[in-house]
């Protein structure tokens, strides 16, 4: 996607792809197949580029600081991309700035667990500091025991934890930041997020939350922008709670929360990333229309692609497909519907992703 926002504004992008069949090959000829964990392939990847940027935390830091090192420019840097790449780090920024997490501390052993549980009681939540994506590296913990096995099932593969307190959530909220070297930056309205099972099943734009707690969430996005020096996308994970926000992560790339923008917003999030590494004139995040709902497409059934024509006859329905090989519960496209009314947008976005997905048309609604 955002391969398809740089052809329109005439940018040449190179991506470097674990093979030839990444799902970038449907929309770039500039795939460079290489491994982000080879120092040397990184390097002959930059060489001659103007900037480098990311879709994933997965380049270890010491390569990003050799390629720093080496003079090339790397948007966002090295510094900022941490706080994306290791949630110890990114939860002790953020306590440093006074700014509101979840409690937490890092897990060394179970009395860790034990310390989060007597102050703020049962389940306890743990996670990977690094490395988790979609709910893997999150696990829930109701006792002692459970703790420990976590514990030891992570130590044995030298996986740092963090034991935090288990949220009593009112709702999930992102809120996406594009923002240029210079430190100009928009944001786009607050997104409620839901999640199934740790996996993010639908957003609905703007977030059904009061709006002075959705101005409050965009000034603090705005907040952790520039004191990280964010460059581009920077999507901030938000728990809403009776007391207020907290924020839970925090993702320096295009996000699958702003996948509504394509159609929802004047200016996607994938063209402001561009825009944005690129130090160019930032778009704009105004919505298109009173409702956006965005539903993942997970692979369950059948290919999506045979269920093209039930979902493409759902009035309204903006289908995008990423080309990615089914499997069960892998993120293989998204629907997003514009409307007046939520209830609506939803009905339609679930109707067409539930034909995509090769369940029952309606099963998901
Ligand atoms: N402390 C917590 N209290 C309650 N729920 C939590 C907590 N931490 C995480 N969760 C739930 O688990 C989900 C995934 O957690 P988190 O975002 O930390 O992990 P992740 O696997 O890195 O996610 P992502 O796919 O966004 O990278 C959250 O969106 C939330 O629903
Ligand atoms: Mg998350």
């Amino acid at each position: 996607m955002t391969a398809q926002a740089a052809t329109s504004l005439g940018v040449e992008l190179g991506v470097l792809a674990a093979d030839v069949d990444d799902s970038a090959a449907g929309a770039t000829r500039g795939i460079v197949v290489g491994s982000t964990e080879s120092r040397e392939e990184l390097e002959a990847f930059a060489a001659g580029r103007d900037v480098v940027t990311f879709d994933h935390e997965l380049v270890p830091r010491e390569h990003l600081l050799a390629l720093e090192d080496a003079g090339h420019v790397l948007r966002p840097g090295a510094d900022a991309l941490r706080h994306g790449q290791d949630k110890g780090h990114q939860r002790r920024r953020l306590d440093e700035l006074g700014l509101p997490v979840p409690a937490h501390r890092l897990a060394h052993g179970v009395e860790d667990v034990e310390a989060v549980a007597a102050e703020h009681g049962w389940p306890v939540v743990l996670k990977a500091t690094r490395g988790g994506y979609d709910g893997r590296g999150v696990w829930v913990i109701s006792d002692a025991g459970a703790g420990r096995a976590v514990l030891e099932r992570a130590g044995a593969e030298g996986v740092e934890l963090l034991a935090e307190e288990h949220v009593d959530l009112v709702r999930e909220l992102a809120v996406l930041v594009a923002r240029r070297p210079g430190g100009e930056a928009v944001t786009y309205p607050a997104i409620e997020t839901v999640q199934r099972a740790g996996v993010l099943r639908e957003l609905v734009v703007p977030a059904r939350t009061g709006v002075g707690l959705a101005a409050e969430a965009r000034e603090l996005a705005l907040q952790i922008a520039e004191e990280i020096d964010a460059v581009g996308i920077l999507a901030v994970e938000l728990f809403e709670t009776g007391a207020g926000l907290l924020v839970n992560e925090l993702a320096l790339r295009p996000h699958n929360s702003g996948h509504f923008s394509i159609e929802g917003a004047v200016c996607s999030q994938f063209e402001n990333h561009v825009r944005a590494v690129l130090d160019l004139p930032l778009g704009e995040t105004a919505p298109t229309a009173p409702v956006a709902v965005t539903v993942n497409i997970l692979g369950a059934g059948a290919e999506p692609a045979r269920g093209l024509g039930d979902a493409l006859a759902v009035p309204g329905a903006h289908v995008h497909l990423y080309g990615k090989a089914h499997r069960p519960g892998r993120k293989l496209g998204h629907v997003t519907v514009l409307g007046r009314e939520v209830e609506e947008a939803r009905g339609r976005a679930h109707r067409a992703a539930a034909a995509l997905s090769g369940a029952t048309i309606g099963a998901a609604a």
